[in-house]
């Protein structure tokens, strides 16, 4: 049986594009070229690897076994080429680094920070809320990940940093800014503006609000913290976010923390990345200032939680 590791990248790029004709654009190569590679490779070892559904090109049920496989000797094989090049110079490299939305702030001082002191690794950051993050884990792209709790279901290894507190906040003229200790079921009865479906904050909320048996319904949904801040501060309503995401204004006395039973939901930040996935010596660097560098990020919002 011979594969080679060309047509592992095309089952990868047809599973990624459900087309012959985009997956061969992405590879630089023909479609015929494509097709006559999978066909020899079908016949090689005798599995048909993937099926029409419509128009999109799906992987057959056989093949969908083997496929994390699949992905896990590509990223190898990109692990491998990228030390080659990194050979002559252990603090020289590239870092595919992605953060869940929410810890956009935590993460980009921290590579600011690593950046100063390592000026020939390059940090590539992807931010995206943490269902799309999983997805990249599912596919191996990055290589350390910063996010709330890992999911259970991939082969992860994961370290826990520091706390991620997700508060209530309101605008200064908020009619419960004075009150204390308001119910939970008061804060569900309220305009509540809450972060898209797939996000990682969203989850957490929907966790609490259902395990003390409370109804949780947004009134306004939107895909950034950045969003709902302003939508608070406009008194559309209150939000639940990361205290990461708002010590400005708080800083400003632009957005208060509400007193609310049961508040705040406390959860933690973890750096994340997929068993098995080959780090380079740039990245395992920057795993290990993470992992020194996180906590000096508590103290900064410690004193508005105790
Ligand atoms: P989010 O993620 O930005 O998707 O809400 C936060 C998290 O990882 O828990």
């Amino acid at each position: 049986m011979h594969i080679t590791i060309r047509q592992l990248q095309i089952i990868e790029a047809i599973v990624q594009t459900h087309s012959y004709s985009l997956a061969a654009e992405r590879l630089y190569m023909t479609q015929p070229a494509i097709s006559m590679q999978m066909k020899q490779l079908e016949h090689n070892i005798g599995v048909k690897l993937f099926e029409r559904q419509g128009k999109r090109i799906v992987l057959s049920s056989a093949a969908h076994d083997i496929y994390p496989q699949i992905q896990r000797l590509i990223a190898d094989y990109d692990g491998l080429i990228q030390d080659i090049h990194d050979a002559k110079d252990l603090h020289k490299g590239r870092i595919k680094v992605s953060a869940t939305t929410t810890s956009n702030h935590l993460i980009t001082q921290m590579i600011a920070q690593f950046a100063k002191i390592n000026k020939d690794i390059t940090v590539s950051l992807k931010i995206t809320n943490r269902g799309d993050l999983v997805q990249q884990l599912q596919n191996f792209e990055p290589d350390i990940v910063l996010m709330g709790e890992p999911p259970e279901k991939l082969d992860l290894l994961s370290e826990r940093l520091i706390p991620n507190s997700l508060v209530v906040i309101a605008d200064p003229e908020h009619k419960l800014v004075d009150k204390k200790k308001i119910p939970l079921v008061q804060i569900s009865e309220e305009d509540l503006i809450l972060r898209e479906p797939g996000s990682g904050t969203r989850g957490a909320i929907e966790n609490h609000f259902n395990q003390r048996n409370v109804n949780i319904k947004s009134s306004l949904e939107l895909g950034s913290n950045e969003a709902i801040k302003h939508a608070v501060s406009a008194g559309l309503g209150i939000g639940v976010v990361s205290l990461h995401s708002i010590l400005l204004e708080l800083e400003a006395n632009k957005l208060v923390i509400l007193d609310v039973a049961d508040f705040p939901i406390n959860t933690y930040w973890h750096i994340v990345k997929r068993k098995g996935k080959h780090l380079h010596p740039a990245a395992k660097e920057f795993q290990d200032f993470i992992l020194k560098e996180a906590v000096l990020y508590m103290d900064s919002y410690k004193q508005f939680i105790d």
